[in-house]
């Protein structure tokens, strides 16, 4: 390694925390699970854990809402680990990603009976928990505990790969981006050291027109003033995605509609739905009366909406006044299709 290259890092590694640091003194937002810098409240791991499960894949903006009302009804783990599947599905509709909820709900139970209601305040302990893997280990152990984990979210990896100047693509860039953060994590506030680095992510080197005049990062940013910056992190290339079609039943009947609740195992697992067939490569011949597209990680779904008379004799369900379907926990796919519907006849 050359003379001045070492030269470089040992600044980096020097000024890096304390400059950002100093920054999220002044400008951390202010969350609902967030304890601000320089308070001397003690974070609930409950709250942090609920806050990282849900932040994944979704905005802040998104979670807030949930976050009250699910701290409002279930104020500990040990309420929530004794919440009966079905609410916790319902409080969880709209935010997607189902499986998270499951194992939200399995985690809350693991902590109650295998740790006596507390959660484990190592990142290996925390791995070991169902629906915990290594960016909400490292997260809940760092802002919850304390410990100097090395915490990468979307936000992070955007900053650190600007900053550093990684331009192999997604997701080998990861372990890059790991490695350069590593050495730059203070021992005396991880915490707020992730924390900053995603409000960073969040309000000034943001994916595209990042704020870099104010970013108190500009000093020794590799990627500020050079165009590549805004196609940094490099995605991987997009896969195309296959494109299925299904049907949903509408079944009313005295101003109620028939609803049911899916498989546990499988998309949108255990959440109420609208009865229906399983969804295809084949686009149904049937015309409907009303039609939603959907994005799903994996695949993209075209549900159709047609009418039938009744449900099937042997079919579980409920019959669901329709003036109350908010209350009902529909995931999104089947609210934007119900809407469309009551749209057009509106
Ligand atoms: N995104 C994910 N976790 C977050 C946190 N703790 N603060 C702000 N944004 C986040």
């Amino acid at each position: 390694m050359s003379v001045q290259t070492s030269d470089i890092d040992e600044d980096i590694v020097r000024d890096f925390a304390p400059r950002l640091l100093a920054w999220y003194d002044r400008a951390a937002r202010v969350l609902p699970w967030r304890i601000a810098p320089g308070s001397d409240a003690v974070p609930d791991p409950y709250r942090i854990w609920l806050a990282e499960v849900m932040l994944q894949q979704t905005t802040v903006a998104a979670v807030a809402g949930y976050f009250a009302r699910f701290t409002e009804r279930w104020p500990t783990v040990a309420d929530l680990a004794a919440a009966d599947d079905a609410d916790v599905m319902a409080a969880w509709a709209g935010l997607g990603y189902y499986a998270r909820a499951r194992n939200l709900l399995a985690c809350a139970r693991a902590v109650v009976r295998d740790h006596g209601g507390r959660f484990p305040d190592s990142e290996t302990a925390l791995r070991a928990l169902p629906g915990i893997g290594d960016y909400t280990a490292a997260s809940v152990a760092a802002i919850a505990f304390g410990r100097p984990a090395v915490v990468v979210d979307a936000n992070i990896e955007r900053v650190m790969a600007r900053h550093r100047l990684i331009e192999i693509p997604l997701p080998q860039a990861k372990r890059e981006v790991r490695a350069a953060l590593a050495p730059l994590v203070p021992p005396g506030r991880p915490g707020d050291f992730a924390q900053a680095l995603m409000d960073l992510g969040a309000t000034i080197c943001t994916p595209r027109s990042p704020a870099c005049a104010i970013c108190p990062l500009m000093a020794d940013c590799r990627a500020r003033g050079r165009p590549v910056i805004e196609r940094l992190p490099v995605k991987p290339p997009k896969k195309a995605k296959p494109h299925r079609h299904g049907l949903a039943h509408w079944i009313e009947r005295d101003a109620q509609v028939w609803l049911v609740r899916r498989p546990d195992k499988g998309m949108l697992g255990g959440m109420r739905a609208l009865p229906g067939g399983d969804w295809s490569d084949a686009r149904p011949t049937e015309s409907g009366i009303a039609e939603v597209d959907h994005g799903f990680t994996h695949f993209d779904l075209t549900l159709t909406l047609v009418r039938r008379k009744a449900p099937l004799a042997a079919a579980e369900g409920i019959w669901w006044p329709i003036s109350d379907l908010d209350a009902a926990g529909l995931p999104t796919l089947y609210r934007k299709l119900i809407d469309k519907m009551l749209e057009r006849d509106a």
